[in-house]
């Protein structure tokens, strides 16, 4: 703890996360999406949130490519650096289940240590860990943005699956190899949301 921690009280306001669960209609909760560049993350989660949004659930849906602009936009690729990012998402995720919002997040994210860290700032019934399994081979053939080319030809380096590595979730609540349609695993992960008790207050 520094000065600044011993220094400040966590203060309880009026308006709760449960009042608010309450008024949503549903709990807040986490879809933490982790896998390799070019696995499918970003494009399931999107057709996860318009699936979410289109029943009225409040959602709100966190990119990596998108949060490395602005708030993360200070982040390089360094060990250090992905576990900041990391960490600044997973306090930005608690705030905003705090909101009581469903909030989906697309990350490699690729250290379990940091997972973990971010898993263990909430309860156990609103993190789910989704894995997007989709192999290097196929992530590298896909290719979206050139920036497996890049890292082959050492234009980019400590490119996760090429040059720094990526840690695979041993107990994810959901994981996909990539190779159903996305209409049928979001399917997959609305069932799974709705057995564990996100839609009901
Ligand atoms: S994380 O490792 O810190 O979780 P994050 O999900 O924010 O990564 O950003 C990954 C995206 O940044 C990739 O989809 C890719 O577009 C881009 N990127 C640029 N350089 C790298 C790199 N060295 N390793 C992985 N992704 C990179």
């Amino acid at each position: 703890m520094n000065d600044i921690d011993t220094n400040i009280v966590w203060h309880e306001h009026p308006v709760t996360r449960q009042s608010r669960e309450k008024s949503n209609g549903h709990k807040g909760a986490v879809l933490w999406f982790t896998g390799l560049s070019g696995s499918g993350k970003s494009t399931l989660a999107g057709a996860v949130e318009q699936t979410l949004a289109a029943k009225n659930i409040k959602t709100y849906l966190l990119d990596g490519d998108n949060v490395r602009h602005g708030l993360c936009g200070d982040l390089g690729f360094s060990d250090a650096d992905r576990q900041e990012n990391i960490r600044r998402i997973g306090e930005v995720a608690k705030l905003m289940v705090d909101a009581g919002l469903v909030v989906i997040t697309a990350f490699i994210s690729p250290y379990r240590e940091d997972r973990q860290k971010v898993r263990d700032l909430f309860q156990p019934a609103q993190f789910f860990e989704l894995y997007v399994a989709t192999p290097v081979e196929i992530c590298e053939q896909r290719d979206p943005k050139g920036l497996y080319r890049q890292a082959r030809e050492g234009k980019i380096k400590q490119f996760t699956g090429i040059d720094s590595p990526y840690e695979a979730p041993l107990k994810p609540e959901f994981s996909t190899d990539g190779r159903q349609t996305i209409p049928y695993t979001v399917e997959q992960i609305i069932d799974l949301l709705n057995t564990k008790g996100i839609f009901t207050v």
